[in-house]
């Protein structure tokens, strides 16, 4: 028996279908949705998903712009860009693509994001409200993951998940979502003694560490629901997952493929958050 390939183009393309029609919906009352994606430096791969980030809003109907800076960029300099992007009337959402060089501090950058424009949801406000299981915003990678269990039909209340990777971009923002949803939850880290113990107790392994194909099919309960948030280069310049995919979907009912997987996913909900800002935006403005 072999497991169910979850097909993320697909899902995110229907997501993205449906911000096409709310953002018409939207202008047509006087607010078109704007996005500022930021990049500085020249690191290749964040390149390749800011291009992308940008087309899709295009591509959706949404005002979008890219800015990008050179590696020099300094901290005081970015940090003037997000407070005149704050005030920016037509940009409801800002997202400042990690990592940052160095000599600049992240997550004063982030905290220098204003809140209600904070689409990548990574601002101390709204971890916090996430946290306390009122969300404003939640980060792209994490919602995408959750719109593709439920969309396979995955029963979260009471199901054993496994999350491992424990950033503030993917692994906790994904416990605090999989935990409201009434799943019990436990983080590891690619250090974990005997991670296989931990995962072959799961209903539901995420698996974000980016360590090629770490979690193999021996590692898996039959019948568990995989979802692979890894992006890596193998060392034959093929592009590959955290999970090993061949082994694992042997094994579970269900795997994300990389590419085509997550990816999509995390792009389709950065749409949905932008979208979502723009129409409070609107609200306001209207009362
Ligand atoms: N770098 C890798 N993933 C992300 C993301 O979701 N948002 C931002 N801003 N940077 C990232």
């Amino acid at each position: 028996m072999t497991g169910r390939i979850i097909d993320g183009v697909a899902l995110a393309a229907k997501i993205r279908e449906d911000v096409a029609s709310r953002t018409s919906a939207l202008i047509a009352a006087g607010t078109k949705p704007g996005l500022a994606v930021v990049l500085v430096g020249s690191d290749p791969a964040s390149q390749v998903y800011v291009k992308n980030k940008v087309a899709a809003c295009q591509k959706a109907g949404l005002h979008s712009v890219l800015e990008q800076y050179p590696p020099s960029m300094t901290q005081a300099e970015l940090l003037d860009r997000v407070r005149a992007l704050n005030a920016d009337p037509a940009i409801h959402g800002i997202l400042v693509q990690l990592p940052l060089p160095a000599h600049i501090d992240s997550h004063l950058v982030i905290e220098t994001i204003a809140p209600e424009k904070d689409v990548d949801g990574f601002h101390v406000s709204n971890a916090g409200l996430l946290m306390t299981g009122k969300p404003l915003f939640r980060p792209c990678t994490p919602y995408g993951v959750m719109k593709m269990l439920a969309s396979e039909g995955v029963q979260l209340r009471g199901a054993v998940a496994v999350v491992i990777g424990a950033s503030n971009i993917v692994g906790k923002p994904m416990t605090m979502l999989l935990q409201s949803a009434g799943a019990t939850v436990t983080i590891c880290n690619s250090k974990t003694r005997d991670l296989g113990w931990h995962t072959r107790h799961a209903d539901i392994v995420v698996v974000a560490t980016g360590k090629p194909r770490m979690v193999d099919g021996s590692m898996i309960k039959p019948g568990a629901v995989v979802i692979d948030v890894g992006i890596n280069r193998g060392a034959d310049g093929k592009l590959c997952g955290d999970v090993d995919f061949d082994s694992v979907i042997q094994v579970a009912s269900a795997v994300t493929p990389v590419p085509g997987g997550v990816g999509p996913m995390t792009i389709a909900m950065l749409l949905v958050n932008t979208l979502e800002a723009a129409e409070r935006a609107q609200h306001k403005r209207a009362q």
